[in-house]
Order: structure tokens, then sequence, then C-alpha cells
């Protein structure tokens, strides 16, 4: 019988689990961006790209759990993406509402808390609903997978200040802004990484990513795999975060 071997680069799951509590890594967030030049690559329509790409999220967030991360992000859909052809915005949210059906069936295994970052107003009642219901079933589990769905940054501070000055204040604070943002209920990002060779925020955790460290990868998100998670992690580890100081 053959078996596949793993890349003699490939940690074990328990060396990750070391190195991830070693540098203290507790938040991680994905910008999940390359779906569609990976399909159109390949000739195959973008949809397929994003199809695949969910497929690799969900890879992604059970290798980051099996390591002990407490918290990840994923930038699903931006307050920009709408400007994308219909077809295609449709077919994101239909991944989406077949993830978040998946998220509710398999609740008890995974034991997942999951908050949608971002303005549920634009999404559909049927998708919004689905969205909340989610949100309120896994509230109680301990680890956070954070899905920015018609999220922006920009936005986000804006809608946390809206909501201070509802509530009377003329003056705010930061740990005010921060208590208001969609990411209230996560430590800011300690590691953001970007695949698909693009070197930019485009609108995420604008706020939140002050002091994260940023990684980036020419790898398109669709081949987004274990080996690639693990430079990334490999490569914070080896960064020296001063937060100002010395
Ligand atoms: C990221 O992949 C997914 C979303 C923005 C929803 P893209 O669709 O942006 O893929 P590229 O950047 O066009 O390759
Ligand atoms: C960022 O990717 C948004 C998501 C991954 C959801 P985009 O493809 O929208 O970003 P730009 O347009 O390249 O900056
Ligand atoms: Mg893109």
């Amino acid at each position: 019988m053959i078996f596949k071997k793993k890349p003699a680069a490939l940690k074990s799951t328990e060396e990750m689990k070391q190195l991830v509590s070693d540098c203290n890594l507790r938040h991680i967030a994905f910008i999940m961006d390359g779906n569609g030049r990976w399909a159109t690559r390949r000739g195959l329509p973008r949809e397929t790209g994003h199809s695949v790409g969910a497929r690799v999220f969900k890879k992604t967030v059970t290798t980051c759990r099996d390591w002990g991360i407490p918290t990840v992000t994923a930038y699903a859909f931006s307050t920009e993406n709408w400007k994308r052809p219909e077809k295609e915005v449709n077919e994101i949210m239909r991944l989406l509402d077949s993830y978040i059906k998946e998220a509710r069936e398999d609740n008890e295994k995974n034991r997942i808390r999951y908050i949608f970052l971002g303005d549920k107003s634009r999404l559909s009642d049927d998708l919004r609903q689905k969205c909340e219901y989610l949100e309120e079933l896994t509230k109680d589990n301990r680890l956070t997978l954070n899905i920015a769905l018609n999220y922006g940054g920009r936005d986000e501070i804006v809608h946390a200040v809206n909501t201070l000055i509802s509530k009377g204040a003329d003056r705010v604070t930061e740990d005010d802004i921060s208590r208001c943002l969609y990411t209230s209920a996560s430590p800011d990002p300690d590691l953001i990484v970007r695949p698909s060779g693009e070197y930019r925020l485009s609108n995420f955790l604008l706020w939140q990513s002050a002091y994260s460290e940023l990684y980036f990868t020419d790898t398109l998100w669709p081949d987004f795999d274990e080996a690639q998670l693990q430079l990334a992690v490999i490569d914070f580890s080896n960064r020296s975060r001063r937060f100002g100081g010395v």
C-alpha cells in the first residue's frame, strides 16, 4: 500500500500547537483573495474559484482550531464587493448560505462561536436571519470564528461612532470606539494573512490592525494549504513585536 507522505517541511499538529502557544498567536485573520484569478487561469468561471475557496476556508478554520488558535477571522465579502456582476455576488451569497447550513448541522461536533462582522442590513432577509440564528445558536462556544460579510473597516468605524452619538456621547475615547466595533468580542488580530500577491488591506480591520503583523504570499487562496499556513505562522513566530516600545 502506498501512503501519501507529508512533505518533510511540514510540522506535526503537536509541533504547531506548541509553536502557536509559544508565540502567543491568539487571533489570525485571512483576506481570502485570489479566487477569481485561480479560476480564470484554468479557463473556469470565477464562481468556481469561490466554490473551491469556500472549501479551503473550511479546511483552514479546522487547522487553526487543531493548532489551538482561539480566534479566526475571515474576510468573505467587502462593502465594495457589491460592485461585482450580479451573478458573481449571487453565487458568493449562495455559498455563504450553504456554509451557514453546514455550520448549523456541525455545531455539536465543532463547537465554534460564529460572529458575522459587517452591516447585515444590506443582506437578504433570509440570509440575515440565518446569520443571526447561527450567532445565537453558537454564542456559548469557546472558539470564535468571525466572518466579515458586507464588511468595511471605514464603515465599521463610522457605525461605531454613530452608535456612540446615538447614546448621547459628545466626545469619544479609543476604548469607546473599540467597544462599539463589530469585533468587540475579539482581541485585535495578531497576524493578518493576505494571499494572492496583493499588498494591501482592502478596507479590512483598519482600526484593529494598528499593531497586527502582516503576512503576504503570492499563492492564490484556493491553493492556500496547510503548508502555506505553517509558513505564515512560522514567519509570525520570528517577528519582534514592540508595540511602540523598545
Ligand atoms: C476573493 O477573491 C473573494 C472575494 C472578494 C469575495 P476574488 O474574487 O477577489 O479573486 P481575484 O482577486 O479576482 O482573483
Ligand atoms: C478583498 O479582496 C475582499 C475579500 C477578500 C472579501 P478584493 O479582491 O475585493 O480586494 P481588491 O479589490 O483587490 O483590493
Ligand atoms: Mg480579489
